[in-house]
């Protein structure tokens, strides 16, 4: 069994895709454990994003994330780091395959809905981060 770091992002809950997106998730077989809806303080989200931190839209990406509430959600199952991130779909919702989060709530690559960890390394890091808002 894994744990992944789940993220319904400002754009997604500002236009009420929460219970939308948790059903899908639940839909797929994967469980939610935890969940807590809260808007990140900066110095999280630049912890967070710290590998994009050289990266041109990095400053874009840290005042998107803050720009209003989120939703955290620590996801469990068999293979749940991958099973996500192929149900949240590709980077750029344009480039997105039908019936992926993405393809469904996200409306741009800048806004787009959902972020999942990409790797177990990164899970253990995402969840260690977020470990004491919950
Ligand atoms: P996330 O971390 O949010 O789940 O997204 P991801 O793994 O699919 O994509 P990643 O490469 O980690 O990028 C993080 C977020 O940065 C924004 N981005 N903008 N302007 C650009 O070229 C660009 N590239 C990435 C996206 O919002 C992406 O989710
Ligand atoms: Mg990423």
């Amino acid at each position: 069994m894994e744990n992944t770091l789940c993220i319904i992002k400002p754009d997604a809950v500002k236009n009420g895709f929460i219970e939308d997106i948790n059903e899908k998730i639940k839909k797929s077989g994967i469980k939610i454990t935890k969940s807590k809806r809260l808007t990140l303080d900066r110095e999280i989200a630049e912890k967070f994003y710290a590998e994009h931190s050289e990266r041109p839209f990095y400053g874009e990406l840290v005042d998107f994330m803050t720009s209003g509430d989120c939703v955290i959600q620590v996801l469990e199952g068999d293979d749940v780091v991958s099973k996500y991130r192929e149900l949240m779909g590709a980077t750029n919702p344009a480039e997105a395959d039908e019936g992926t989060l993405r393809k469904s709530f996200a409306t741009s690559l800048g806004e787009n809905a959902v972020h999942g960890s990409d790797s177990l390394q990164s899970a253990e890091r995402e969840i260690a981060i977020m470990h004491d808002l919950f």
